[in-house]
């Protein structure tokens, strides 16, 4: 085969590589929620698996996640469904309680939670936030 016509493929090759990549990405994003929320807030009451037959189940990712985290990910405004949050690119090994240094102002080097973080614990960080590598 001639260069240019393995160069020629290498580039589709990528190139359906990105896109199916891209595509993976995309359907990792939360749905939003379209329905009213107004005395909705027992999520898992309806979403629970096999709670209610018309209702889409919650995915085994979310094993023993609570009601009350659900929006953060699943508002129609959440952050998390356009962007990933930062990774933690520091050892996780014995550090637990993020929020003893990120809490705002626990430590003036550290990066803070930002606002939108309030009543989150430190058991709740790594649902969202994953080592780099
Ligand atoms: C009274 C039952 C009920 C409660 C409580 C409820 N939902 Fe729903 N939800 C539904 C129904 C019915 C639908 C539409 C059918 C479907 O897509 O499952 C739906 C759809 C959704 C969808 C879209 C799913 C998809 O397939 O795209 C999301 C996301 C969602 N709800 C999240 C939530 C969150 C978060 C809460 C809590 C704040 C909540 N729901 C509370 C009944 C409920
Ligand atoms: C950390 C972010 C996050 C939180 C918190 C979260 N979800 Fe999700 N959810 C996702 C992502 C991402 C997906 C799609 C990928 C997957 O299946 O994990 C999803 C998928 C779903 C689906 C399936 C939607 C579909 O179209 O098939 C439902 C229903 C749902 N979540 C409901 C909930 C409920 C109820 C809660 C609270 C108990 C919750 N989620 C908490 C991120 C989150
Ligand atoms: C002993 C203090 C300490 C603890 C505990 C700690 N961190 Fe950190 N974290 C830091 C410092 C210092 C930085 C900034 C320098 C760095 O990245 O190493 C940082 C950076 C981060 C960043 C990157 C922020 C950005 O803007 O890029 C994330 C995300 C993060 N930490 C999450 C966590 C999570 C989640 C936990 C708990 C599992 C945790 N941290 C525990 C001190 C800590
Ligand atoms: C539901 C997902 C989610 C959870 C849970 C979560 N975060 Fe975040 N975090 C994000 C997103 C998204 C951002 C990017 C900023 C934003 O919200 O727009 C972020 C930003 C940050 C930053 C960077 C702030 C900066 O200025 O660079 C730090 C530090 C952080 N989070 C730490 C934590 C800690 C500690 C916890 C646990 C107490 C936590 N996060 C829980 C999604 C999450």
């Amino acid at each position: 085969m001639d260069k240019p016509r393995v160069a020629g493929m290498t580039a589709t090759l990528l190139l359906t590589l990105f896109i199916v990549t891209a595509a993976v990405a995309q359907t990792l994003r939360p749905a939003p929620v379209l329905h009213d929320l107004a005395g909705r807030d027992e999520c898992l009451m309806c979403h629970q698996v096999g709670a209610m037959e018309v209702v889409t189940d919650v995915p085994e990712t979310h094993a023993g996640w609570q009601s009350g985290t659900c929006l953060w990910c699943h508002h129609p405004n959440s952050p998390m469904r356009t962007i990933d949050p930062p990774t933690i690119k520091h050892d996780i090994a014995g550090r637990d309680d993020c929020l003893m240094c990120h809490a705002p102002g626990a430590m003036e080097p550290v990066p803070d939670t930002p606002d939108n973080h309030e009543g989150r614990e430190s058991t709740h960080c790594r649902m969202c936030h994953h080592p780099a590598d």
